[in-house]
């Protein structure tokens, strides 16, 4: 019999979203008994959280998998989890792949951990990929982070963009109530937590599941309807959300956000093309000339307003015009951050089977002329900090620089200053900004007296 405590260690792969089932399965690990391993290869337990957005991600974990498959020969105690988005996409056929797996399961299971590992310590080998409905959690989630912590309003996804698993992956719509959500940021305010993210695939489809409609047969619970219901958490200073549909997304929402103080000004809405002929292809519900006038309202009413935005390149018949027009937005609207990627064709989505597949070449030639262009446009939207002075929440020590500390503005631009962390963390406070970049700031702390004797309570 062995009395030391068992230990884990988490990999994360993909969005926000499995950062935050990470961060819930690391508190169930936790209320197991388990402790944290910083080094894989001296854990009991190693869980995947894998990502199948494209091909590469999925690859990743096959070689991280196979590593560990052949620990397992020298350690048979040893316990190999694959969870997320590759599980529920391959469920069965991993453990053909590799045999040495104790568990599958798909992201609606994440808070189902405890009873999955306790049916693999019986001897099983368990695969957990049916669609369920989720359970609200009991569960307390480990945080990666003290200051900034997610808060999951919608799981799943109904749309079909023809080039995207997510929706066979993380199954269908299901909302969170409003009273649930706002008992967990009420829970994060009294921890000390100074930010959350809302989080859903589509968060403008909040509340279009849940039950009860208003007098004029609206759906009564709306994703802005949520915002006015948990802005005023005590203790939570800054609330910011993503992501946002451009096929959903309302005026009332944006005056919401102009309105409600904490609501911080970024907005993360995903345009994928700038071509309407592609757009209605991936099935996106929108024309360019509709993103376009989103984002005139967000700048009528909060003219400084963030905007980022994932687009794809290469999708199956674009061509060189087409391609030019996605080009045109990113020129047109000025974007402070665009994530972007080369498509890549995904096992049960309609584009994968489409013939005008471009070649690696070409997409990959079209990926780099948009993300030169990123950054040219990205440093110019910088340029407006210099000299400006930015609330900044402290969030962390700079890894590379233990002088400086590192935090966010309200537009979501890193930020970095000389500080100590000690004293800074979780805070709010002033910075003049001295020197930008395309993605970061970099500044000098402001003592004005409100911050000083914030910090002396703090
Ligand atoms: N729900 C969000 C996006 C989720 S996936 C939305 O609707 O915008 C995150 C990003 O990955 C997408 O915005 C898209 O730009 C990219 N993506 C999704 N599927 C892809 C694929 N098959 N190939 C390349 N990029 C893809
Ligand atoms: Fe994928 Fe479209 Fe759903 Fe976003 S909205 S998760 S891109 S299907
Ligand atoms: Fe990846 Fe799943 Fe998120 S496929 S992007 S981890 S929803």
């Amino acid at each position: 019999m062995t009395t030391s405590k068992r230990s884990y260690h988490i990999t994360t792969f993909g969005c926000q979203m499995n950062k935050a089932d990470s961060e819930r399965m690391a508190g169930v690990l936790e209320d197991m008994g388990f402790e944290f391993a910083a080094d894989p290869n001296q854990a009991d337990l190693i869980l995947y959280n894998t990502c199948t957005i494209r091909d590469n991600a999925e690859q990743k974990v096959y070689s991280y998998l196979g590593r560990q498959a052949k620990r397992k020969h020298e350690k048979p105690d040893l316990t190999l989890i694959v969870a997320g988005c590759v599980a529920q996409q391959e469920g069965e056929a991993l453990l053909r792949r590799v045999p040495e797996l104790d568990l599958v399961m798909g992201p609606q299971h994440a808070n189902r951990l405890k009873d999955l590992l306790q049916q693999v310590f019986d001897g099983n080998q368990v695969v957990a990929t049916e669609a369920v409905h989720i359970m609200e959690d009991i569960t307390k989630p480990r945080r990666d982070s003290s200051v900034s912590a997610w808060v999951n309003v919608i799981y799943g996804c109904n749309e079909r963009c023809t080039y995207c698993v997510v929706p066979n992956v993380r199954g269908v719509e299901q909302s969170r109530t409003p009273e649930a959500i706002r008992a967990e940021i009420e829970e994060l305010g009294r921890q000390g937590y100074k930010e959350i993210t809302l989080l859903g695939q589509n968060i403008d489809a909040y509340g279009r599941d849940l039950p009860g409609t208003t007098p004029e047969g609206r759906h009564l619970h709306t994703f802005t309807d949520l915002l006015y219901f948990v802005h005023d958490v005590p203790g939570i200073e800054r609330i910011r959300f993503a992501t946002s549909h451009p096929r959903y997304f309302t005026e009332r929402l944006i005056r919401a956000c102009a309105e409600l103080p904490k609501i911080c000004k970024h907005f993360h809405i995903p345009f994928q093309s700038g071509d309407n002929e592609v757009l209605k292809r991936m099935a996106r519900g929108y024309t360019h000339e509709k993103y376009r006038r989103i984002i005139e309202t967000i700048r009528t009413y909060m003219p400084d307003a963030a905007i980022s935005a994932d687009a794809i390149v290469g999708f199956p018949g674009e061509t060189e015009a087409q391609f030019e027009n996605t080009l045109k937005l990113v020129e047109d609207i000025g974007f402070d951050i665009l994530n972007t990627a080369a498509y890549s064709p995904r096992p049960g989505t309609p584009a994968a089977l489409w013939e005008e597949q471009i070649s690696e070449e070409v997409k990959s030639d079209r990926l780099q002329r948009l993300n030169h262009l990123v950054a040219i446009k990205a440093a110019e939207r910088s340029q407006r900090y210099l000299g400006r002075i930015e609330q900044v929440l402290v969030e962390e020590q700079n890894p590379k620089d233990g002088n400086q500390v590192m935090g966010r503005t309200d537009g979501n631009r890193l930020t970095f200053f000389q500080g100590d962390i000690n004293e800074l963390k979780g805070q709010i406070v002033n910075v003049k900004i001295t020197e930008v970049r395309a993605f970061s700031l970099t500044g000098e702390l402001i003592p004005v007296a409100q911050s000083v004797a914030r910090l002396k309570v703090g």
